[in-house]
């Protein structure tokens, strides 16, 4: 699509750079607390096209949309006070709400894939936050990754795998979290439809009720959860107590690795460290990574979900 990517700094002049592209209805990878989105105008139907076809997605999945607050929020979606409750105790943040879309708010069809509902996110990184005050608009962001590959906590990752594909990186180093956020489905009862950077359990003490879980076979999950997916080049086995014959691990805890996630058995470093991880084990060629057990609480949740997929057969 584009030969020749422009690597932003984040800084003034870098960012109303972006923000011209962006409103030329071109692609601009940016930093959020989580991972690095694939920026679009998601009022321009060609932006939001160019999006599908960079990550090769398949166009039945639909996108988040990135905004500066709650106010601009209330504009495209049906609010409610659930929504209110959330929005309060955790935006800006790792959480992203799926409500019932508006009528008439100009978002192109595209970002929703014609659901009657439309995913919606106020990050809180500084550069991610000047980038939507600079464009003054809706950005519409999946990760910014080739579809089913690892998500990227920097912006070297965005370059080795989107290079010729995107117009520009804006680059504000490693992300917090480093995980995606958490996503809940709001019509009905609130559901987690993906674990995330914000653990259920707050969300829960936050809304006083338990959250319905999502399951495999629910219609309603969220489209883009599809089993394997975060695939690195190597097999992942997990659970892992050692490496085997050609395997390298990568550890939690008080383990002998060849990378290890938190030493101090941190869950929330761990999360951090996850995707970077995966992408350098990656590039060391091994036929197999193994990856050692995960305490299965908090944000430990989250780092499984995207273990088993990164672990799931795959298609190709
Ligand atoms: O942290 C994040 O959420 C990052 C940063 C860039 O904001 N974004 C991200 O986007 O992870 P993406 O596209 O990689 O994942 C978004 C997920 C997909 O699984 C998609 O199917 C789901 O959100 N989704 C989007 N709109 C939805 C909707 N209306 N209903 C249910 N799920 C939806
Ligand atoms: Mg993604």
């Amino acid at each position: 699509m584009s030969s020749s990517l422009e690597i932003l700094p984040a800084d003034d002049q870098g960012l109303s750079r972006a923000a011209e592209i962006l409103r030329a209805g071109r692609l601009v990878a940016f930093p959020t607390e989580t991972v690095y989105g694939l920026g679009a105008d998601a009022r321009n139907d060609h932006a939001v096209a160019r999006i599908f076809d960079a990550k090769g997605r398949p166009r039945f999945n639909p996108l988040i949309v990135h905004v500066q607050g709650t106010e601009a929020a209330k504009r495209f979606v049906e609010w409610s006070d659930t929504a209110d409750r959330l929005a309060s105790a955790f935006w800006p943040g790792p959480m992203t709400l799926v409500l019932p879309l508006r009528a008439g708010t100009g978002l192109s069809p595209l970002v929703t894939a014609e659901l009657p509902t439309l995913a919606i996110r106020v990050p809180a990184h500084p550069v991610g936050q000047s980038l939507l005050r600079a464009f003054k608009g809706p950005v519409a962001a999946p990760s910014a990754n080739p579809s089913g590959r690892i998500s990227p906590t920097s912006a070297d990752h965005v370059i080795a795998g989107l290079e010729h594909k995107i117009d520009a990186v804006v680059d504000g180093g490693t992300c917090d979290v480093g995980l995606e956020s958490t996503i809940l489905g709001l019509s009905g009862n609130p559901r987690l439809l993906r674990p995330g950077g914000l653990p259920s359990e707050a969300i829960e003490a936050a809304i006083g009720r338990p959250l319905v879980q999502h399951s495999e076979t629910d219609s309603i999950s969220a489209p883009g959860q599809l089993a394997s997916h975060y695939a690195p080049g190597a097999k992942v086995r997990l659970n892992a107590e050692a490496a085997q014959e050609g395997e390298v691990l990568l550890g939690f805890g008080k383990v002998t690795c060849d990378l290890n996630l938190s030493e101090a058995g941190d869950l929330i470093e761990a999360a951090a460290n996850l995707f970077g991880h995966l992408h350098r084990l990656d590039a060391l060629e091994a036929k197999t990574i193994a990856v050692s057990p995960i305490p299965e609480h908090g944000i430990g949740l989250a780092i499984n979900d995207r273990l088993r997929r990164a672990a799931a057969p795959r298609d190709v």
